[in-house]
């Protein structure tokens, strides 16, 4: 018998990467990777959680009933945990999609790890500690993990290995640019792989932000991303993108993930904005955050 659930309001943030370097590929296929994790709490998903009559777990998501499977974080998550603890309380689970899917945000990853946030703060003495937690999660997605923590932090492993880490960007402006293209990761890795056989691999597009305060462990913070020369190769408009982001005073500017969504930091809110706006005329979606 399990202990009732309340109904809950969950929000499940976006994530990009200020920096990305991909090392070098396991003997597993999974790829060792240095990366700089950064919350943006002003693109999130929301996840409503109300209680089920039995023991399963019923999903849905209205903007993409695609996204109402098994195969979904959500649902793995809920699974996972249940076989780790015993506890899998009956819910109806409706998904509020908001981050754009194949943008290298992180949002699948996020709503997963929303749902274990949950079912450990509601298990009682079936609770896991932190680290169980987090190796539970790293078990469903290498990016998972560092949505259980609550801020900044580097990773290094396959994604998996987290340093909580300050990141100062005190009085910039992220600009975060979704074009309407999906990549997806599992090519975008086979594609470096290829990329990087070759004796003259391409470099990346680096765009260095040194400011005089030292923004974060890594001095001086280097924004880049492996994946910009395999990605842009495939998609032209997005190493555009990157280059107008540049040209309209960003600071510096890279792709997220594997892409396709692109940053950049800005100095004046008013550029920010305004490029923004530029951007959404082309049929670009954008977020402007301050980030504090
Ligand atoms: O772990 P996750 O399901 O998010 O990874 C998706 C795919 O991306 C993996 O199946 C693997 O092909 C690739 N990947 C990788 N190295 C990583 C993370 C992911 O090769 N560090």
């Amino acid at each position: 018998m399990q202990a009732p659930v309340s109904e809950s309001l969950l929000a499940a943030p976006a994530k990009i990467n200020l920096h990305l370097a991909i090392l070098g590929r396991r003997e597993d296929g999974y790829h060792e990777l240095s990366t700089l994790f950064y919350p943006v709490r002003d693109l999130a998903d929301t996840l409503r959680i109300e209680p089920g009559h039995d023991e399963h777990m019923y999903m849905r998501c209205p903007e993409n009933p695609d996204l109402e499977s098994t195969s979904n974080l959500i649902y793995k998550a809920w699974k996972a945990f249940g076989a780790a603890t015993g506890f899998q309380p009956g819910l109806f689970v409706t998904l509020n999609k908001r981050i754009p899917m194949g943008g290298g945000l992180g949002g699948g990853s996020s709503d997963g790890a929303a749902m274990l946030r949950w079912l450990n703060d509601n298990a009682g003495e079936r609770a896991l500690p932190l680290q169980a937690l987090m190796d539970l999660a790293a078990g469903l997605g290498a990016d998972m993990p560092f949505f259980l923590l609550d801020g900044p932090a580097l990773a290094t492993g396959i994604g998996e290995r987290l340093t909580p880490t300050a990141v100062d960007l005190a009085g910039l402006f992220l600009l975060l640019a979704c074009p309407p293209v999906h990549v997806d990761t599992p090519w975008a890795f086979k594609a470096w792989d290829a990329a990087n056989d070759r004796p003259q691999a391409s470099q990346s597009l680096t765009s260095r932000y040194m400011e005089s305060k030292n923004p974060s462990s890594i001095s001086p913070l280097v924004v880049s991303n492996d994946f910009e020369p395999v990605v842009f190769a495939e998609h032209p408009i997005l190493r555009k993108i990157k280059e107008k982001l540049i040209r309209s005073g960003a600071v510096c500017a890279a792709m997220s993930g594997s892409g396709a969504s692109l940053f950049g930091l800005f100095r004046n809110r008013g550029s920010a904005m305004s490029t923004a706006r530029a951007l959404q005329n082309d049929g670009i979606d954008t977020v402007v955050m301050d980030c504090r």
